[in-house]
């Protein structure tokens, strides 16, 4: 189930709720965008990216208006992957983008990690839920060490989507996502 857990930069427990309007208005708080959206039909893991947007196309035609994005993909990941590693490396350690970072899971989970003031905000997205991180936010993404995840992605620029490091190891200090599916 999806969550919010609020953490301070030591990695302190400070707030954990599994509430949909509480997820979505404390993260209003912080300029991040969070909806769950549902399928007009059942949609199999083995789904094309055509079959995936027009099983959302309502909701997905409303977010590409109101951003103004200009290209969207599908992407998916599963434990089999020979490059999983190297692949949850690569957003692992706290980063910002020129871009939003927006997200929407079709299947799967991932947990996302914004820094965008002195708390670390942790999201645990799953199936059905949507997340717009705010261009130049803090953030951090953890796919855990077997992703299992299909997700559709939306960009308004190109290469917004280049990490540009902090340099922070914050993110060491944060439960990683195969802790936060355990909370
Ligand atoms: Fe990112």
């Amino acid at each position: 189930m999806s969550l919010l857990a609020v953490y301070d930069e030591l990695g302190n427990l400070l707030e954990l709720t599994r509430d949909y309007e509480e997820i979505k208005n404390r993260l209003a708080s912080i300029g991040v965008v969070f909806e769950r959206w549902q399928a007009n039909k059942e949609l199999d893991f083995s789904a094309g990216q055509e079959e995936v947007l027009s099983a959302y196309r309502d909701d997905v035609e409303r977010i590409v208006k109101e951003f103004d994005f200009k290209s969207i993909d599908v992407v998916s990941l599963t434990p089999d992957h020979p490059k999983k590693e190297e692949l949850r490396n690569m957003f692992l350690s706290e980063h910002t983008h020129s871009d939003f970072e927006v997200r929407f899971f079709v299947d799967g989970s991932g947990t996302f990690y914004l820094h965008p003031d002195d708390k670390v905000y942790v999201v645990l997205c799953e199936k059905g839920d949507f997340i717009s991180v705010p261009a130049n936010t803090r953030h951090w993404f953890d796919m855990g060490t077997q992703p299992f995840f299909k997700a559709i992605r939306f960009f308004s620029i190109p290469d917004g989507w280049v990490a540009n490091f902090t340099g922070s190891d914050i993110s060491t200090r944060i439960p990683s996502h195969d802790q936060i599916v355990r909370l």
